[in-house]
């Protein structure tokens, strides 16, 4: 038998009915008829004999109408037709808290005529762990339509890996902003590769002002000019061979200015330990066409700014408790990459010796960095991190708009997952098969997904959920370009 309901639609409690189940009851679904509107993706709630309080799911909404063809041809011809019409709720059994931070499904189906009510504040925290990571998790925003706080496990997030996946102008940035606020608020050292500059604003308010974060973001640029406040990025010289400074030049792999380079370096060396490009380009005598070329081409590359006597060394970069900014915008594709790969490879290597402490790793257009096809200066070093980072407390945060064009290896790693709109089909594909534990109906549910909504898996959640992602508390910095302006 049910407990019982006042006619209001209140049971006696205050809980808010919302129609009873009928038909054929399976173990993880059940379908009831709705007295009460209700919408997709509405948590409710219904009584078990046996296990008490279950929290459920609004997967889908159904009209069922006895309007047949030859009744809807006549309302088509303007005629008058009564027919009848009822809203039947397909909903799917979460199931009840198992006190350990983990969900219990009932073995057994609730009984035909189980009244169905809007799940309460207190049983969707306590069943989905919103407040995962306790007092030191990081706050996301709310539960989509509820304004319940998600809180996601800091440390759970950090040793195995983020992901955050949209397509462009889906709000990757705008979300990861929010994680790094958090990551600043705990004291996480961040190190954030930024090939569009658009994290500095991390320091700054949303009215401009400076943030209350600004003391603890520090930001290094290739690009000082158009980046003031940024400490110059630069590569040491000598650290390259002349087969790396190449391939950053339209002579690539050509092997005879690869030598030329080789004994330019060697004599630069002789003649004062530290040098930079232009004391290379200095050595480089005669007026052989091959000459002239290689004066040119080394000429270009000191003009980017990327060489110098004595580049930034590693250990300004990992500054404890802090987040650090490779701020990239400005160089060239091969840069960033060399950047990438000769960062990740001087910290992991530091994070293994324990000379840096843990750390996360921020991938902006992870795509561009470790892609699924052919390779780039810092696929493998991406990939190792990917593989062996959390052993060693060095986490990574892969943000992307295109999940398909991800090394798979890279993304099937991050354990949280957040996922806002997608539309192309390859990705979302890729994310089916890389995120664990995401339904079909959620699948279903990310092209649909406004601006601002994220489905999050992991991170101390038990099952995916859909978030308001809060409001940023400093500036976003990758605001669209206004193309028209009114
Ligand atoms: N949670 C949110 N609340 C309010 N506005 C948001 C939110 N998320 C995104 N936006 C807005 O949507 C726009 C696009 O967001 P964002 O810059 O994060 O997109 P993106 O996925 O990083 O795009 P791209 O691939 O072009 O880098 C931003 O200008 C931002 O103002
Ligand atoms: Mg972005």
């Amino acid at each position: 038998m049910n407990d019982s309901a006042e006619f209001t639609g209140y049971a006696a409690d205050g809980r808010e009915l919302l129609g009873a189940v009928f038909g054929m009851v399976g173990s993880y679904d059940f379908d009831f008829a709705v007295t009460v509107s209700v919408e997709r993706n509405e948590y409710v709630q219904v009584h078990h004999g046996s296990y008490g309080w279950l929290l459920a799911r609004v997967e889908e909404l159904k009209l069922k109408t006895d309007l047949d063809s030859e009744m809807a041809r006549m309302v088509a011809m303007g005629e008058r037709v009564d027919y009848r019409e009822e809203e039947i709720a397909h909903a799917s059994i979460i199931g009840f808290a198992d006190g350990k931070g983990g969900i219990s499904a009932p073995k057994q189906p609730v009984p035909a005529g189980t009244l169905v009510y809007r799940a309460e504040d207190a049983l969707i925290a306590s069943v989905l762990s919103l407040s995962a990571g306790g007092g030191s998790g990081a706050l996301i925003g709310t539960l989509h339509s509820r304004s319940l706080p998600v809180y996601t496990d800091i440390d759970t997030m950090v040793q195995k890996h983020i992901s955050i996946v949209a397509k462009t102008g889906g709000g990757k940035s705008y979300l990861a902003g929010v994680l790094l606020e958090e990551m600043l608020k705990n004291r996480v050292t961040t190190l954030i590769l930024d090939p569009h500059g658009e994290y500095a604003t991390l320091g700054e308010a949303p009215d401009g002002g400076r943030s209350r974060f600004s003391p603890d973001v520090i930001e290094f640029a290739v690009d000082t000019e158009v980046n003031p406040g940024a400490q110059p990025l630069r590569f040491t010289c000598s650290n390259f061979s002349a087969a790396e400074i190449l391939s950053l030049t339209p002579l690539g792999e050509n092997k005879a200015a690869a030598a030329t380079l080789s004994a330019c370096m060697e004599r630069a060396k002789e003649k004062g330990g530290d040098y930079d490009l232009l004391d290379l380009a200095a050595e480089m005598e005669g007026d052989a066409p091959a000459m002239v070329q290689l004066r040119k081409e080394v000429e270009a590359l000191a003009a980017m700014n990327v060489f110098s006597e004595h580049g930034t060394r590693t250990d300004q970069i990992a500054n404890p408790g802090k987040t650090t900014i490779i701020n990239l915008k400005g160089a060239v594709p091969e840069v960033q990459g060399l950047f990438v790969r000769r960062l990740l490879t001087a910290l992991f290597e530091l994070r293994k010796r324990g000379k840096i402490p843990p750390l996360l790793v921020v991938l902006e257009e992870a795509h561009n960095f470790c892609p699924q096809q052919g390779k780039t200066e810092a696929s493998r070093i991406v990939r190792t991190v990917a593989a062996e980072g959390r052993k060693f407390g060095m986490g990574l945060l892969v943000i992307t708009q295109r999940a398909a064009k991800v090394d798979k290896n890279v993304l099937s790693q991050c354990n949280t997952q957040f996922i806002l709109k997608l539309t192309n089909g390859n990705d979302l594909k890729a994310v089916a098969a890389s995120v664990e534990g995401i339904t079909p109906e959620m699948l279903e549910e990310i092209p649909r997904l406004t601006t601002g909504v994220a489905i999050a898996v992991g991170g101390g959640l038990p099952v995916p959920v859909l978030v308001d992602v809060r409001r940023r508390e400093t500036r976003h910095g990758g605001e669209s370009a206004a193309l028209v302006r009114g």
